[in-house]
């Protein structure tokens, strides 16, 4: 008897611990995909991350798009390794959890900014503490989603590795990228005078009234004859270059002696069979390659930290401000992506992930 009795209290126990940790763990919905095109995405039910040490969990209200995610939706890109494959760079919204080690740095119900290796288009995600930024007063959930990927990207180009100096020349290709309206605000901030080039004249009017002293629509011709004009043949210090292969003799003719020349995407592609070399020692310039996803976690730490501090005080005043292209729900992931892929944004495509309730609003 006693034996049955047992039993019966040992499966009960199970039964409600089962139970519980269920409830703990819960699900969410995030996009999940296979490898191809835009009808693979869907949303799905995913458990909610777990945290690992000087991890926090976020109630995420908005995210973004970024040119990543396409390629990881077409299998070019994959997640660093022990990331979350759920697409997403960046997420905002307020402090739901604090895992294992955390300082007393954040509350619950703070409002943050956040910068991901991956798991952004989610109800929850997981993000280091240190990678947590605040959001600026005032600013609205989907306006901060505009912050954290293109932001910390453009202050990387033009401060960790551009080293940009005030009266500078900075040439910034795709100036109606979310990258690209970033740098041209940020060059504007440093008192550099950022030049920019785009394939449309909207985008080109965006930039310059985001503070561009010129602007070049590479579709109609060499943009290296408007940045010598604009030079006095002198030529640009700082290139900011995400197109690459398409662009190189124009960039190479538009360069500054002693210029940098950063590369930090492929859009027009990656093969130059050319004379650079004799190009680079001629006119002492040095080419350097980046990239923010893959870095180590102390690198983004230390460039999210910075970025506080030196950057983000300006988006209270007003001095700069995140450009949004356009916003759509979560269930429209696949037409954000297609926007994107179209060329057709200028700024940033944002992901309305849930409904603010009042309580974490503004
Ligand atoms: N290395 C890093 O750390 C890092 C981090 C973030 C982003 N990125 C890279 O930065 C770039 C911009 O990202 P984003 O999210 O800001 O992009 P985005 O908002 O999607 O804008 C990209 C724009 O580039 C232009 N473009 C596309 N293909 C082109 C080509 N073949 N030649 C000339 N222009 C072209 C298009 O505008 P037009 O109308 O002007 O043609 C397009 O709208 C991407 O290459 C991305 O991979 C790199
Ligand atoms: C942050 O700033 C410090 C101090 O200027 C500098 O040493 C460090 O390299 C910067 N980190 C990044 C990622 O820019």
């Amino acid at each position: 008897m006693s034996k049955i009795l047992k039993i019966l209290n040992l499966i009960f126990c199970i039964v409600i611990r089962t139970a519980h940790l269920s409830q703990m763990a819960g699900t969410m919905r995030a996009v999940q995909f296979q490898t191809g095109g835009l009808e693979k995405m869907k949303i799905g039910e995913v458990p909610i991350p777990v945290l690992r040490k000087k991890e926090i969990l976020i109630k995420v209200y908005a995210s973004a798009i970024n040119r990543a995610d396409t390629l990881q939706r077409k299998g070019a890109y994959p997640p660093p390794a022990g990331e979350s494959d759920i697409l997403g760079l960046e997420a905002v919204g307020t402090v739901d959890k604090l895992g294992p080690d955390c300082s007393q740095k954040w509350n619950i119900g703070d409002r943050v900014m956040a910068l991901l290796a991956g798991g952004g288009n989610a109800e929850f995600v997981a993000c280091r503490e240190e990678c947590l930024m605040p959001i600026p007063k005032k600013m609205s959930f989907t306006i901060a989603a505009a912050i954290p990927e293109v932001w910390l990207t453009a202050y990387q180009l033009l401060h960790t590795v551009g080293g940009v100096k005030a009266g500078d020349t900075v040439l910034i290709h795709a100036g109606g990228s979310g990258v690209g309206t970033a740098a041209t605000q940020l060059s504007v901030l440093a008192k550099a005078k950022p030049l920019v080039t785009a394939g449309s004249i909207e985008k080109i009017d965006m930039a310059k009234s985001l503070g561009a002293v010129a602007g070049f629509n590479y579709k109609e011709g060499d943009f290296s004859l408007g940045v010598k004009q604009y030079t006095k043949d002198v030529g640009v210090n700082l290139i900011l270059d995400c197109i690459g292969e398409s662009f190189y003799n124009q960039n190479i003719e538009s360069i500054a002696n002693d210029g940098t020349w950063v590369v930090y995407g492929l859009l027009g592609g990656g093969k130059i069979n050319a004379d650079l070399l004799s190009k680079l020692l001629r006119k002492r310039i040095t080419i350097t390659g980046t990239t923010l996803r893959v870095r180590p976690i102390e690198y983004k730490e230390s460039l999210v930290q910075n970025f506080t501090q030196n950057a983000l005080p300006y988006f209270e005043s007003g001095r700069l401000k995140p450009i949004i292209d356009k916003i759509f729900p979560l269930e429209q992931i696949g037409n954000a992506h297609q926007l994107m892929e179209e060329n057709k944004n200028t700024g940033k495509i944002v992901l309305k992930i849930r409904e603010e309730d009042g309580r974490d609003e503004l």
